[in-house]
């Protein structure tokens, strides 16, 4: 008995002592307003009126499109300008001292708020941050009082275009209140380095306490498992640990542990930080390319503008996480948050669902690509910005590599952009750039010692990563690879100069940190397939088509890239190359080249922007998963007579036959090639294709191996629209992504359909949020409860539980439950 009542005290006491910190969130009851003034950052000044909501939050994405707002189809055509955000919140004398008499200390974090953000307190400034991807943290203890207390935010987005894509405005990412006592870890103040070395896993932890105090402050460490057991301990600011055959993070299962760290005062716990860890080795290699824990694989990488499409740029753990899911069904096992500082739920979720991140910083240093853009800040703040980068990311087991910047106009000593406009900065950057304007031997440039200096920052605050930068100058002479601190050579693009690289970079390990820019629109084809379409077909040629639309057969690419097949093959085929990230993974809003306004967003995607998977998703699906599939398209609704090329990709097979009503076309098979070694993509292909004349009624596929069917699928004409047929694309904690498909009186989907769907919710609580369809010139409001289906489909992003209903003109209606 003596000894259940002290192991319950101690359990009590463990609950009471570290209740110390208490880290709120802080999203709720803001009031906003779409205007500017001094005034507002007065405690006095009368908000009633102003819009009440909880952040996240972006103002952009809830605008009107239009040629007239000031960011350009580049940057989406929402509108930006200056909003404030203001909150009440009340402070009582029990909050203000800490169980032990000592007076608590507040801190204020936004994980991001886009852009030029000013933090008042009470009427005090408190801060300013012009990055608007950099997390920050505020110390208000001086300035809050026991009672009302108001905190405002002024977010300045006015001076535009300021960003080569859609960055969203107001304060779009999380935020905190922190209550800490006196002695407590610093913000970021723990760094948990791991490393593998078996049998052993060890963490080696540094942390840096504040402690204004005249007492003693005593750390602990202790390493938690998943199963809650303390597998490792240590004492002190600095110290390491060991654990005997640990479990390893890697992208199949991505272990996680997480170090608790105590700091005690008087044997009183009055601080405990929770910071993930895992164990894992991995390197670059020049010959072998990459490995993880020994294993040798690609890196099947696609990089991420931080929207999500209707949304904006608001962050939702539910839209992020369905992100990530598709693109792990895809096959993907990385990300690079490009180009700058991703929201930290995406890290997070990265860790523990096994994908591998690229963190990079910056889409510019010095020299500027529009005419507002972070240039303008880059000398007075990105020490500051980039230091808080790797303070805030470095223990998260998923990052492997930090990159400091992509494609920088430094790569060459002179670059012209500062007199383009942001639909030519956007065409421009994979231009090339005259041989006169790269590094010359024996020469340090001012651009190579800024890379350096750049790298430095980053290996001061984390030895264990290699550096590396989206470099779109190939060149040994570009001044970023002079420097000789870059630790892995990133091309972006460039796959002709790939066979040069041992030649040019001698011992240097090499990926694609970034490729394809493949053009597609989902649910558009343009034949003949095997021609290839170039949009624009020189960067500074103009490129028109009265359909806004792009090629959704891997057919259609910028002047500057490639197909998704081209660029695979050169990848599979090439031992040193240590994988690539694909530019993109999802459609982002912003930047729709080929085309100008009304295109508002980008064709780049596997996945468009409502969340559809374009057909060239299933082309990665055949060659990154195992899982037996198969995918046929286009779809069977033309012109009769007309001749029709399908595709098909599939996996786990010998060939495929495809049969139209019955009548077999042939088998086919991929055609790939078996050599080692780099060798041009020319005679392969990673799909199977037929060539026929369009009949209506039923397309079937076949895939066997060894005689054996694999998989199958069937394709059938529709007839004209019937009805709506909702399904949950994703249901998550706060929102569901609903479906909505027009399909014929058989239920086949009608490929051509556009019809105007209207939605509408019952249940308390229950909202339509968001409405999209994936296409690229779409004017309909994101908010708007209506939407066109395209190519037959649109989603529905609902929130709260209830029941959705959808209508349309002569269409069957279609309710469902989420
Ligand atoms: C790259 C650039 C990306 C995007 C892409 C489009 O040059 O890094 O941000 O602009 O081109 O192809």
């Amino acid at each position: 008995m003596p000894l259940r009542f002290s192991f319950l005290a101690a359990a009590l006491l463990m609950l009471l002592t570290v209740s110390a910190r208490e880290r709120k969130n802080f999203d709720a009851d803001w009031r906003f307003i779409l205007a500017d003034s001094a005034a507002m950052a007065q405690p006095s000044y009368d908000d009633s009126h102003w819009r009440m909501l909880s952040v996240p939050h972006d103002w952009a994405r809830e605008g009107d499109f239009s040629a007239a707002n000031p960011s350009g189809a580049g940057g989406g055509a929402l509108p930006g300008g200056v909003g404030w955000y203001r909150k009440h919140f009340y402070v009582g004398n029990e909050q203000l001292v800490m169980s032990n008499d000592a007076r608590a200390q507040f801190f204020i974090e936004f994980d991001g708020v886009y852009m030029n953000s000013t933090v008042y307190v009470n009427g005090t400034e408190v801060g300013h941050r012009p990055y608007g991807y950099s997390s920050f943290e505020y110390d208000i203890t001086p300035l809050l009082r026991k009672g009302d207390n108001v905190v405002a935010v002024r977010v300045d987005n006015s001076d535009q275009p300021n960003s080569r894509w859609y960055s969203g405005c107001g304060i779009y990412r999380h935020v905190w209140l922190t209550r800490t006592h006196p002695v407590h870890v610093k913000h970021w103040g723990v760094h948990a380095e791991s490393s593998l070395q078996l049998p052993n896993g060890y963490v080696r932890v540094e942390v840096e306490i504040e402690n204004p105090t005249s007492q003693k402050a005593k750390v602990e460490h202790h390493l938690i498992d998943q199963k809650g057991r303390v597998v490792a301990r240590s004492q002190g600011g600095q110290s390491k640990m060991a654990v005997r055959h640990p479990s390893t993070w890697s992208c199949d299962n991505p272990y996680v542990y997480t170090l608790r760290t105590l700091v005690k005062v008087g044997g009183e716990v009055v601080d405990q930080v929770d910071t993930p860890t895992g164990f894992r080795s991995f390197s670059f290699d020049p010959q072998r390319g990459f490995s993880l824990n020994g294993k040798n694989f690609k890196i099947n990488g696609v990089c991420e503008h931080h929207d999500f499409g209707c949304l904006g740029a608001a962050l939702s753990e539910d839209a992020l996480h369905r992100k990530l899911t598709k693109l792990k069904q895809m096959g993907v096992n990385a990300i690079r948050s490009s180009h700058n500082p991703p929201a930290p739920e995406l890290l997070a979720m990265c860790d523990t669902m096994g994908l591998i991140v690229m963190d990079e910083s910056f889409d510019m240093w010095r020299r500027r690509k529009t005419q507002n853009d972070y240039a303008r800040f880059f000398d007075e703040w990105h020490e500051r910005d980039l230091t808080d980068l790797v303070l805030r990311d470095r223990n998260h087991p998923c990052i492997l590599m930090w990159s400091i910047g992509n494609e920088v106009l430094e790569q060459w000593s002179s670059a012209e952009a500062d007199t383009l406009t942001l639909e030519q900065a956007n065409l421009i950057l994979n231009a090339g750039h005259d041989a006169t304007t790269l590094a010359k031997e024996g020469e340090t440039s001012v651009q190579s010692l800024l890379t350096k200096h750049l790298a430095d920052i980053v290996h001061r605050h984390d030895a264990t990563r290699p550096i590396t930068a989206g470099c779109n100058e190939p060149s040994p002479d570009n001044h970023l690879f002079r420097s000789e601190a870059i630790d892995i050579i990133g091309f972006n693009y460039h796959h002709q100069w790939v066979k040069d690289v041992p030649k040019n970079f001698p011992g240097k390990p090499f990926l694609f940190s970034e490729s394809v820019s493949a053009l597609q629109t989902r649910g558009y084809y343009m034949m003949p397939s095997d021609t290839v379409y170039k949009a624009p077909v020189e960067w500074w040629l103009p490129y028109a088509d009265p359909s806004f639309m792009c090629s959704a057969y891997d057919n259609m690419h910028a002047s500057w890239s490639s197909t998704h097949e081209e660029l695979w093959d050169v990848v599979k085929h090439t031992p040193f190359c240590g994988g690539q990230f694909i530019w993109t993974g999802f459609d982002y809003i912003g930047e729709p080249t080929p085309y100008g306004f009304p295109a508002r967003s980008s064709y780049f995607g596997l996945i468009d922007l409502a969340g559809f998977p374009k057909d060239t998703y299933y082309m990665y699906q055949s060659e990154w998963t195992t899982e037996p599939m198969l995918h046929l398209f286009p779809h069977w609704n033309w012109l009769p007579g007309q001749t029709i090329d399908l595709w098909c990709y599939y996996n786990q097979a010998d060939e495929v036959e495809l049969y139209i009503n019955g009548r077999s076309q042939g088998v086919r098979r991929k055609k790939s090639h078996d050599a080692n070694g780099w060798k041009p993509a020319l005679t392969t292909e990673y799909h199977a294709g037929w060539r026929v004349a369009y009949e209506p009624g039923e397309l079937k596929a076949v895939s066997r191996k060894n005689g054996q069917v694999v998989c199958q699928q069937t394709i059938r004409t529709a007839s004209a629209p019937a009805a709506i047929r909702l399904s949950i694309d994703y249901a998550g904690n706060y929102l569901t992504f609903v479906n909505a498909e027009v399909v014929d009186v058989n239920g086949t989907l009608c490929p051509w359909a556009d019809d105007q769907l209207f939605f509408s919710t019952e249940g308390s609580g229950t909202a339509i949020v968001a409405t999209d369809n994936g296409c690229q010139t779409s004017m309909e409001r994101f908010t708007a409860p209506q939407r066109k289906a395209f190519h037959g489909k649109c989603i529905a992003v609902v929130q709260g539980h209830g029941t959705l209903t959808a209508k349309g003109y002569g269409l069957d209606a279609a309710s469902i439950v989420f």
